[in-house]
C-alpha cells in the first residue's frame, strides 16, 4: 500500500507523525515543491519521503489537507484516479477569518468528492486540531477515536484499517452525508471531542 499527502501544513504533518511514529511510508507534498520540504522530512524520519504533488497524487491512498479555497487548484490537473482512495481531511472553514464557506446545503465531502471524480472518498483525521492529532493516540489508558465515513465500503475498510494500525480507535459514521456531516467543522457535533475508547 502506497500514500500520499497533499498539504504538508498543520494537518498533512500531523498526519506524517503519526505514519511515522508507526513506520508507515508516505510520500509528503506541497504547493512549493520537495525542496521546500527537506528540513520537515528530515525532522519526520526516514519513512516520510518529499515529492511533487503529482507524485504524491499517485499513490494507491491519497490524503488531502490543503485550505478549503486553495482545493480547486491543488486536486486540478493530476492523473485520473480510478478508483484509488482520496481521505478528504478538510474543514470548509479558513484562517485567519474562519468564515464558513458557503456550501449551498451540502456536506463539504460531497463538493471535495466531485474535485476528484473517480476516486472513493473517505472523510477521516479532520475532527481534532492538528496538535491533538499528531500525538501519541494511545492514551489515558485506551486509544484515541477517530471517525470515517464514506459511500464505499471497501475503501472505508481499508482506512478502518490504517487507523487502527497508527494505533487510533476508527468508528464508522456511515456515508458521506451522514458521517461527513457530524465530523465537519463546522456544522457537525463531533469536531474537537477528543474521546478515548477504552478496552
Ligand atoms: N489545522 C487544524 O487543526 C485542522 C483540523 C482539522 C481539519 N483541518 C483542515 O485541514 C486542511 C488543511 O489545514 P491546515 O491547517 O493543515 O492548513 P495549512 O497549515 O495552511 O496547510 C495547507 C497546506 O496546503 C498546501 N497547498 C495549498 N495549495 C496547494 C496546491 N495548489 N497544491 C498543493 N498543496 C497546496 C500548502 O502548501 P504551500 O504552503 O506550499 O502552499 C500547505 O502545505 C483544511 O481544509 C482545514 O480546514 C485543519
Amino acid at each position: 500500500m502506497t500514500i500520499g499527502i497533499i498539504g504538508s501544513g498543520a494537518i498533512g504533518t500531523a498526519f506524517a507523525r503519526t505514519l511515522s511514529r508507526a513506520g508507515v511510508e508516505a510520500t509528503i507534498s506541497n504547493s512549493r515543491g520537495s525542496e521546500s520540504l527537506k528540513d520537515l522530512v528530515r525532522e519526520l524520519g526516514p519513512s516520510i519521503k518529499a515529492g511533487t504533488r503529482e507524485e504524491a497524487a499517485r499513490a494507491e491512498i491519497v490524503f488531502v489537507a490543503v485550505n478549503w479555497t486553495k482545493l480547486p487548484a491543488a486536486m486540478a490537473g493530476l492523473p485520473d484516479w480510478n478508483g484509488r482512495i482520496v481521505i478528504d481531511a478538510n474543514n470548509p472553514i479558513e484562517a485567519p477569518l474562519f468564515k464558513p464557506a458557503e456550501l449551498g446545503g451540502r456536506v463539504s465531502s460531497e463538493i471535495f468528492a466531485d474535485l476528484v471524480a473517480g476516486a472513493r472518498v473517505v472523510k477521516a483525521f479532520n475532527h481534532l486540531r492538528a496538535g491533538l492529532l499528531a500525538t501519541d493516540p494511545r492514551s489515558d489508558g485506551g486509544r484515541r477515536v477517530l471517525f470515517y465515513s464514506g459511500d464505499d465500503t471497501p475503501a472505508k475498510g481499508e482506512i478502518a484499517a490504517l487507523i487502527e494500525r497508527l494505533g487510533f480507535a476508527g468508528i464508522d459514521l456511515g456515508s458521506l452525508e451522514v458521517g461527513g456531516k457530524l465530523a465537519q467543522f463546522p456544522g457537525g457535533s463531533l469536531p474537537n471531542q477528543n474521546l478515548i475508547r477504552i478496552g
